[in-house]
């Protein structure tokens, strides 16, 4: 045997040894490296074991959902609402065997389904914002996708849900990264944010830049304005990108550095008071000629209150200046150029890229609460009609989505049901760069799992599942379709057992109930 195979014998027969000295020296150094750092207790009393916590930690949130949480246990979304629109999503079947595992709480909806359901056929009544507009929009859709940045989430991820959306007859909004190409070359009907640091329509110093604008209006695709004013899972503050999702391509898209955070303002520079709104909203319609709107989440409903009587009284105003038999005239003509076309109302439990967790958590009224207050409060000024309301928040099964078209939306629209419709796990890693399905991440390796063809299919096959679901809702109902429902259609549970008309509910009126 020569010197060369003695080595490679006596190097094999000691490998296991070899092995176990290594981790013993490994085991060793991690001891010393626990027991001398003071930034972290647990490391410091347990050396070595003590690292296991964070592991663990970590695993938890991927694992809890599939070994230990109940159906409607989890949050924010429960395994048996992201189930439906996993398997909608599909095209799988979104039949149920045996019965409901759903609890009945205070304030649930069950809907009023009638002795004679409706048998034919019927499609949705089109709907048309901004009916004076140079350009108003028309759809017969009623769900839709709710503002995510480009940037916020991946390139693969908006060119699927613009896909899908054009498949589907949807529209989908920009969010406040703006109208990015993927947005723009799918042909979708695009809802633009304009965000308080107006992404895609700036300045190089940050203001609003008119041309831009006008020329981005001037899109066909491109149907409506949103101002973005507050979003419920953080009201009060603006986007926040953190610095590593602000890639070199977010970063030209946006028109800031590469690699540094982007926080918005939390304020448009435009809007200091409830008539410099309206007077910012009739400024963007005149250069766009498209219907303008704006979202909001409601903090106090009195303070909503005095901002649209800002508008109402200078309504009023207008229409004393000038003969009596033309006040009426000039009243609507007012309210044309100055009122909101759309209001989007998001919920305080709504979603977000990255935000502060007392925001998240403690911020701003839900839909369930503000969405009958502020379909109320039009109707009493006599604004319904013209002002037309979108909801979000939550709103992801036929369910949510049929509660919300009865007491009184208009459209509604999700986020996060079509990140489900992506494949999100929920993993609640939006802001940290390392969405493991590719939707909140720019690292490509991440972003490979996305195909954008075959999540498009997913996006449309989940809106038209939604549309069908809501339209079975609406027969049993007795309507003949989801745009029919009202709030007639509709129970809520004021006690665990006792369901009273919504109608009532939402009137604050109890004193006819049996
Ligand atoms: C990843 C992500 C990014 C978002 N980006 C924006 C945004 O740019 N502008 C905005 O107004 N809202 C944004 N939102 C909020 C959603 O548009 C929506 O209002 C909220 O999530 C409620 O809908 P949901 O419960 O269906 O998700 C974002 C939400 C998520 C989850």
């Amino acid at each position: 045997m020569d010197s060369l195979s003695q080595l490679a014998s006596f190097v094999l027969s000691h490998i296991p040894g070899l092995i176990t000295l290594l981790i013993i020296l490994g085991i060793g150094i991690l001891y010393v490296q626990d027991r001398s750092q003071v930034d972290q207790t647990i490391r410091r009393n347990y050396p070595v074991i003590g690292r296991f916590r964070y592991f663990f930690e970590d695993l938890g949130v991927f694992f809890r959902q599939y070994f230990f949480a109940l159906d409607r246990e989890e949050m924010p979304f429960n395994r048996a609402d992201r189930s439906w629109a996993y398997r909608a999503a599909k095209r799988e079947s979104t039949l149920q065997a045996f019965g409901s595992t759903r609890v009945q709480h205070e304030g649930d909806v069950v809907f009023a389904n009638a002795v004679i359901p409706f048998t034919g056929e019927s499609s949705n009544t089109p709907l048309t914002f901004g009916p004076e507009c140079r350009a108003p929009y028309t759809t017969d859709r009623r769900f839709h996708i709710s503002g995510m940045s480009y940037g916020a989430i991946s390139k693969p991820a908006v060119t699927a849900l613009a896909l899908g959306a054009k498949q589907a007859g949807i529209w989908i909004n920009t969010g406040e990264g703006g109208a990015s190409d993927a947005h723009l070359e799918s042909g979708a009907d695009l809802v633009c944010q304009i965000g308080t640091a107006k992404f895609g329509v700036r300045t190089a110093d940050g203001h609003l830049d008119p041309e831009k604008l006008k020329s981005l209006a001037a899109r066909e695709s491109v149907k409506m304005f949103e101002i973005k004013i507050s979003q419920g899972a953080k009201p009060g503050k603006g986007g926040i990108l953190p610095a590593d999702k602000v890639t070199p391509e977010i970063a030209a898209q946006r028109g800031i550095p590469v690699g540094e955070a982007s926080i918005s303002p939390p304020g448009h520079e435009e809007i200091n008071s409830a008539s410099d709104l309206f007077d910012f909203i009739h400024q963007v319609r005149e250069l766009t000629g498209k219907p303008t709107g704006f979202k909001i989440c409601i903090g106090n409903m009195d303070d909503f209150r005095a901002v649209l009587e800002v508008l109402v009284v200078a309504a009023q105003k207008a229409s004393e200046s000038v003969a009596a038999d033309q006040s009426k005239q000039v009243f609507e003509a007012y309210l044309a150029d100055y009122a909101p076309d759309f209001i989007t109302l998001d919920s305080g439990n709504g979603g977000t890229g990255a935000a502060p967790m007392s925001l998240i958590d403690a911020a701003g009224m839900n839909i369930q609460e503000s969405l009958p207050s502020v379909v109320n409060l039009l109707t009493s000024m006599g604004l319904r009609e013209r002002i037309r309301v979108v909801a979000s928040g939550k709103l992801i099964t036929p369910v949510d989505v049929a509660w919300a078209l009865c007491a009184g939306a208009d459209c509604v629209t999700s986020a996060r049901g079509f990140m489900f419709s992506l494949g999100c796990i929920q993993a609640l890693q939006c802001h940290q760069n390392t969405c493991p399905t590719g939707i909140t991440t720019h690292n490509n390796k991440l972003q490979r799992g996305l195909d954008a063809k075959v999540k498009s299919n997913r996006v449309a096959n989940y809106a038209n599942e939604m549309h069908a679901e809501l339209d079975t809702i609406a027969h049993s109902c007795g309507a003949a379709n989801a745009s029919m429902l009202n709030r007639s259609h509709a129970m809520i549970y004021v006690g665990n057992q006792r369901a009273v008309s919504m109608t009532q509910v939402y009137a604050g009126d109890l004193t006819h109930e049996k």
